[in-house]
Order: structure tokens, then C-alpha cells, then sequence
């Protein structure tokens, strides 16, 4: 009998509904609010409004896509933390609202963990490369800059996290002091490709270990470019692809730095990444040519698995459906990053 798993993401600003089939994705639907786009972030309570608009018009629309109806599934997976608590109480609600009506058990996914099973997520009539445990996923995203060492689908530790702002923080705040639209990542990468990234130096941390700051280099681009405006006031518009491409490498070398180390110390050669960041192009370049040089096995899962998505909660849900690892209604949501 085939095992039918509903994944639901609601941690942050996509609404996401996803049905997989033994670890095969049917669909993968995801809804984000551009209504945080006037406001350069994600504003918490309009991002829990918006999650209750959508939510089930996504559900709807990932089980009409699959092909599937209520009956087929048989288990809900939903995003318990961390993210932003409104955010996270549509989903999970929603996800034991169904699980009671539908008498199905009901599974609590930790995001972080989703994304590093995003690489495990098969797609029907393709090659679906996976990693092979150990390995280690370094996680870039809007709210999460880790290093976690995998040693199984549920096993997992961070070895090394950001003690301030996460990676696309550093992109999207950057990239809104330069008044480019949110979220500026995308658009940070995009100007890049017409700059010289070793135009412009900005501060690097100095923090032990596995550990990751960004909060260095905001301040350190913002004092920059005021010097700079004094100076010119046009500054910013006449060097818009040198400041993306010199801010960009400086992002991905910090990132790479930690990752480097990271490898060596453990001696893991598998390296996955995931998390909005990882579309970054010159970060994809870095780890690819660091590949090369080191003897790594690279794995990045496409864009649509990469972001927020619940593709990858279902493939979560569907290993610790296997596990037989449930959870009751009294499940509460968390905000902090954690993998416990
Ligand atoms: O994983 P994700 O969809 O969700 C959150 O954590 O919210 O990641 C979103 C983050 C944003 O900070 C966005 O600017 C960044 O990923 N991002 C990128 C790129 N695409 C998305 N950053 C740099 N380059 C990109 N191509």
C-alpha cells in the first residue's frame, strides 16, 4: 500500500501545501505574500493574516494537483517551529483540524531539519541524486545560517549558527539600504553578475568555531556608503553592480570560510546545501570550484525545494511517518532555532 503524506509550511511568508507518495513528490504548492514588499520584511501579524487567507485554497489546490482526495492520505505533517509564532499557529491548527476529521495521525515537522531532507525529496521519472549520511548542509536562508552535521534522516546536529543576523538577513538589509526592492537577495545576486567583486572590502567576523556573525558587515556596508553619499550623492545608482558583486563575495566568503573548516575537521566530503540562499549564483560557483579543489560531492535541491515549501515538511513527515513518530493535539509551536 502506498503511504500518502500532506505537508504543510507555514513557518514565515509562503503558505505551503504539498502531497508526496513514497517519497515522490505529486505536488507542491506555495503561496507567498507580496504584501510585506511595501515594508522591506516580513511583517509578523500581516504574514498569520495572510496564512489564514490561503491556507486552504493551498491545501486544496496540492490534492486537486496530485490527484488525490481526502481519503487517500494518511498522515498530516505541519512546520512546528522554529519560525514567527502567528505564522506557525495557522498551520498547525489547520494541520490538527485535519487530522481530527480525517482520523489520520498527525506529525510535527522542525523546519530546519526539512530543509536538509529537501535533498531527499524524489521527483517521479528523474535521476533524484541524495546525499549519503554523514554529511554536512550548510542552511542559508532568511532566518537561519547553520552548519548541521546529518548522520541519519532523523538525526541531526548544528555544529555551527549564526550568533546574530542569518546570511539572507545580511543580503536584505544590505540590499534595502541601497533602496532595491525586498527581498533583495534575488536582486543583490542579479546586479553581481555586471560588478567587479573586488571592488569594494567590507568587514569579515572573527568568531570561533563552526559559528557564523553578520551583523558586522551590515553595520560596515551602512557606515560605507554614508561616507560615500557625503561625498557623492549618486554614489549608490553609479555603482550599483560593484557594490552587489563586492558585498555578495563577501557574503559567500564568509559562508564558505566556516564550511571549509567545517569539512576538514570532520573529514565529510558529502555537502548539501539549502534554504533561500543557497540560489545565490556566486555561492553555488564557490562551493562548486571548493568542490573540485577538495574532493566534494555537491548537492543543492532545486530552487522549488531550496525556499520555504512544504515538499520538503512532507518528506520529513513521510521519515518519521515510517519511524512511527506522531504527535497529540497538545503539540505547541516554538519559535527558537533549534533540532531538539
Ligand atoms: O528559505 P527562504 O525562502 O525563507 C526564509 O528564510 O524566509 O529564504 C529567503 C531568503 C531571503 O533572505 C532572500 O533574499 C534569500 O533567501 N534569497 C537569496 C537568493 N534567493 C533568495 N539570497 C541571495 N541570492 C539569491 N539568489
Amino acid at each position: 500500500m502506498n503511504t500518502i503524506i500532506l505537508g504543510i509550511e507555514s513557518s514565515c511568508d509562503d503558505t505551503s501545501a504539498a502531497v508526496l507518495c513514497d517519497g515522490f513528490i505529486l505536488s507542491n504548492v506555495i503561496a507567498s505574500q507580496k504584501v510585506h514588499e511595501a515594508y522591506g520584511g516580513v511583517v509578523p501579524e500581516l504574514a498569520s493574516r495572510a496564512h489564514q487567507q490561503n491556507i486552504i485554497p493551498v491545501v486544496h489546490e496540492a490534492m486537486h494537483q496530485a490527484g488525490i482526495n481526502v481519503k487517500d492520505i494518511n498522515a498530516v505533517a505541519f512546520t512546528r517551529g522554529p519560525g514567527l509564532t502567528g505564522s506557525l499557529l495557522v498551520g498547525t491548527s489547520f494541520a490538527k483540524g485535519f487530522a481530527i476529521a480525517n482520523q489520520i495521525p498527525l506529525i510535527d515537522v522542525n523546519h530546519l531539519q526539512a530543509h536538509v531532507l529537501a535533498n531527499f525529496i524524489k521527483e517521479p521519472e528523474m535521476q533524484n541524486r541524495q546525499p549519503s549520511f554523514p554529511f554536512l548542509t550548510l542552511l542559508v536562508s532568511g532566518g537561519n545560517s547553520q552548519i548541521i552535521l546529518v548522520s541519519d534522516y532523523l538525526k541531526m546536529e548544528i555544529i555551527g549558527q549564526t550568533i546574530d543576523d542569518a546570511a539572507g538577513e545580511a543580503f536584505d538589509k544590505c540590499a534595502k539600504v541601497m533602496g532595491l526592492p525586498y527581498p533583495g537577495g534575488p536582486v543583490i545576486d542579479k546586479l553581481a553578475k555586471n560588478g567587479n567583486p573586488n571592488r569594494f572590502t567590507f568587514a569579515k567576523p572573527n568568531i570561533p568555531d563552526f559559528n557564523y556573525s553578520f551583523s558586522g558587515l551590515k553595520t560596515s556596508f551602512l557606515y560605507f556608503l554614508r561616507d560615500q553619499l557625503k561625498e557623492n550623492t549618486d554614489f549608490i545608482n553609479k555603482n550599483i553592480n560593484d557594490l552587489a558583486a563586492s558585498l555578495q563575495k563577501t557574503i559567500v566568503d564568509i559562508l564558505l570560510d566556516k564550511l571549509k573548516k567545517a569539512a576538514k575537521q570532520t573529514g565529510i566530503k558529502q555537502i548539501a546545501i539549502g534554504g533561500g540562499v543557497s540560489a545565490n549564483s556566486g555561492l553555488q560557483k564557490a562551493i562548486y570550484e571548493e568542490a573540485e579543489k577538495a574532493d566534494w560531492e555537491v548537492f543543492i535541491p532545486r530552487i522549488g525545494y531550496s525556499l520555504d515549501n512544504a515538499g520538503m515538511v512532507a518528506v520529513t513527515g513521510y521519515y518519521k511517518y515510517l519511524a512511527g513518530d506522531f504527535v497529540g493535539l497538545d503539540a505547541l509551536t516554538f519559535a527558537r532555532t533549534t533540532l531538539d
